[in-house]
C-alpha cells in the first residue's frame, strides 16, 4: 500500500468545511484504490494569527516541507483585516507560496456541460462548452516587489513594486508551453507591454522561449482587452499564461464562466511534483459556518493533487467523473442553483459526489 504525507491546512471561513469535505473524498478514493492517505494538519492564517501571533508559523512551513503535498482550504476574513499587512492571514499564503517554491499556479475554467444554465453567457457565446487553463505566475511581480510608504510632493504615498526577473519569465512561460502542448498548441500570454516595463521584458521573453515550441502558435494580448475577450468569445482562449496579479484577476472573471467560483480548482507547482492545492476562491464570510459552501472546487483541487503529485491519474479522473455525474443527476450549491430549485449544503453535495466514487 502506497503512503502518502499530506499536510493540510483549512484556514478560516468556509475553508474548514470545504477541506473537510475534500478529504472525505480522498479517503473514499483511499479505500477503493488502497492507499494510505495520511494527514497532518497545521495552522494558517486568520487561525494561526488568534493563537501564535503569526499567520505562517515556522513550524507549518516546515511540516509543509517535509510532505508529499498540501491541501489549503482559505484564509482571511474581516476579523483580522486591519492587521498590517505581515501579520494578515493573506500573508501566509503568500509565505507558503514563496517558501514552498510554488512559482506556477494552474487554474483550469472547465463549464461543465450540465451548468451551462450558470454559466452568465448566452448559450451562443459558450458555444461546444468552455475549457481553459490560466498560468499565472504566483511567487513575482507585484505580490512580492518592494512595498512602503514614502513621503511625496503631493504628501505621504504607499507603493508596490512590479518587478520580474527574465528567470522568473522563462521558467513560468515554459510551463505554459509545455501545458500548451498537450492541448490544443495555442497560448495566450496576457501583459501590458504598453505601458508597463515588466511586461516588455514578459513579452520579450516569452517570445524567446517560444522558438523551442515552434508547433505552439503564441498570441499576446493586453490585459485589459483579455478581460474583455473573455466574456465576448471565450473559445479563442486555451492556454492563457499571465503575470501573478493579472492572473488573479482574470482567474476570479473565468470561474464565474463555468457557473461560479465555487468551482474552481488550482494546482500550485515548482521544481518536483510537491504542490500546494487550493480552491481559487477565498474564505467567503458572508456564509462561512452555513453549511452552504460548494465543495467542488476543493475536491477538483484533490483531483489535481492525485494527478500532478502522486501521478494517480485513474483515481484523479474517478472524482472528476463523480463530479460531472452529480453535476449531471442536477445536484446544486446555493451559488450554481436555477432559481426555484432546492439547493444542496456542503455536506450533501459531498455525500452524492462520495456515491459516485
Ligand atoms: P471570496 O471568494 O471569499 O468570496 C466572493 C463571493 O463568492 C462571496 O459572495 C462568497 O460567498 C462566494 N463564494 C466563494 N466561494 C464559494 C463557494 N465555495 N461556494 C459558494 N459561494 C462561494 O472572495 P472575497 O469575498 O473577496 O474574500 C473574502 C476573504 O477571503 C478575504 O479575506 C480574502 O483576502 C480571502 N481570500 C482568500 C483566498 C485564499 O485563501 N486562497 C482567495 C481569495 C480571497
Ligand atoms: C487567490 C487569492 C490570493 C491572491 C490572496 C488571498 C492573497 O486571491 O489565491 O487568488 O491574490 O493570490
Ligand atoms: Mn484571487
Amino acid at each position: 500500500m502506497m503512503e502518502y504525507n499530506i499536510a493540510v491546512i483549512k484556514g478560516d471561513g468556509i475553508g474548514p468545511e470545504v477541506v473537510d469535505a475534500a478529504i472525505e473524498v480522498l479517503n473514499e478514493i483511499g479505500k477503493k484504490y488502497k492507499h494510505n492517505f495520511k494527514y497532518e494538519e497545521v495552522l494558517a492564517g486568520g487561525v494561526a494569527y488568534d493563537v501564535y501571533n503569526n499567520p505562517l508559523p515556522e513550524e507549518t512551513l516546515e511540516i509543509c516541507r517535509n510532505s508529499d503535498a498540501v491541501i489549503l482550504g482559505a484564509v482571511g476574513g474581516p476579523k483580522w483585516d486591519d492587521l498590517p499587512g505581515d501579520k494578515r492571514p493573506e500573508a501566509a499564503l503568500l509565505g507558503l507560496r514563496k517558501g514552498l517554491g510554488l512559482y506556477a499556479n494552474l487554474r483550469p475554467a472547465i463549464l461543465f456541460e450540465a451548468l451551462s444554465d450558470a454559466c452568465p453567457l448566452k448559450p451562443e457565446i459558450i458555444g461546444e462548452g468552455l475549457d481553459i487553463c490560466v498560468v499565472r505566475e504566483l511567487t513575482g511581480g507585484i505580490y512580492f516587489g518592494d512595498r512602503g510608504y514614502k513621503e511625496t510632493e503631493m504628501g505621504m504615498a504607499a507603493y508596490d513594486i512590479m518587478i520580474y526577473s527574465k528567470q522568473e519569465i522563462e521558467r513560468i512561460a515554459k510551463v505554459a508551453f509545455n501545458m500548451a502542448q498537450k492541448r490544443s498548441k495555442i497560448l495566450t500570454s496576457v501583459d501590458k507591454a504598453n505601458i508597463l516595463e515588466s511586461s516588455r521584458l514578459w513579452r520579450k521573453t516569452v517570445e524567446e522561449v517560444a522558438k523551442d515550441y515552434p508547433d505552439v502558435t503564441l498570441n499576446h494580448m493586453y490585459v485589459d482587452n483579455a478581460a474583455m475577450q473573455l466574456v465576448r468569445y471565450p473559445q479563442q482562449f486555451d492556454v492563457i499564461v499571465t503575470e501573478n496579479m493579472f492572473g488573479d484577476i482574470l482567474s476570479d472573471e473565468a470561474s464565474m464562466i463555468t457557473g461560479s467560483i465555487g468551482m474552481l480548482p488550482s494546482a500550485s507547482l515548482g521544481e518536483n511534483n510537491k504542490g500546494m492545492y487550493e480552491p481559487v476562491h477565498g474564505s467567503a464570510p458572508d456564509i462561512a459556518g452555513q453549511g452552504k459552501a460548494n465543495p467542488i472546487a476543493t475536491i477538483m483541487s484533490i483531483a489535481m493533487m492525485l494527478k500532478y503529485s502522486f501521478n494517480l491519474s485513474e483515481e484523479s479522473e474517478n472524482i472528476e467523473f463523480a463530479v460531472k455525474k452529480a453535476l449531471d443527476e442536477g445536484h446544486r450549491t446555493l451559488d450554481i442553483v436555477s432559481k426555484g430549485d432546492n439547493a444542496l449544503g456542503t455536506k450533501e453535495m459531498t455525500q452524492v459526489i462520495l456515491k459516485n466514487i
